[in-house]
């Protein structure tokens, strides 16, 4: 158990692009290292998804996991995303709250297509695709942009409804 250091806005690591893992790295005690601590990282800021870049490792790679939010009927399992690329999504958008581990103490509302799916390698090396909706999909995109050097922020179309989370919880929360 180890949980990393999170890299915040401003550190150049959050804007570079991350490489692609040689599929031959993944099965390395190194590596499958690296994928612990990044699950116990989420865990232990209580995030539901953390993207290498953000404990300062430019590789795409990043976790997911869910355990109870309002907006989701059913939890997300723990599912760890190495090389994922999003191969289709919907046109259609729906807007919803994000923040970021990078970002403290921020909320602000983003457009994110209503499904993706996506093809990845799992932590064994498998090829997986999949599918995911609402706020699993959300999640994914935001990850996803996190491998491509991209924040939150960048996907607002404006930043007025951008909020401190001690005023988020009073006048935003829905
Ligand atoms: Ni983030």
């Amino acid at each position: 158990m180890a949980a990393l250091n999170v890299s915040k806005l401003g550190n150049p690591v959050l804007r570079k692009p991350s490489e692609a893992v040689p599929k031959e790295a993944i099965s390395s005690k190194a590596f499958q290292r690296l994928l612990d601590n990044m699950v116990d990282t989420m865990r232990a800021c209580e995030g539901v998804g953390i993207a290498a870049p953000q404990v300062g490792v430019s590789k795409q790679i990043a976790v997911i996991e869910v355990k109870h939010d309002a907006r989701m009927q059913q939890p997300i399992p723990l599912t760890v995303l190495i090389n994922p690329r999003i191969t289709a999504a919907a046109s259609t958008t729906l807007e919803d709250w994000e923040g970021c581990l990078s970002v403290n103490d921020l909320r602000g509302r983003v457009p994110r297509a209503a499904w993706v799916e996506v093809e990845m390698l799992n932590r064994k090396g498998e090829k997986v695709r999949f599918r995911a909706e609402g706020f699993f999909a959300r999640v994914v995109q935001h990850e996803c942009d996190h491998l491509a050097g991209r924040v939150f922020l960048d996907r607002m179309p404006n930043l007025l409804t951008l909020s401190h989370l001690e005023e988020f919880a009073r006048f935003c929360e829905e």
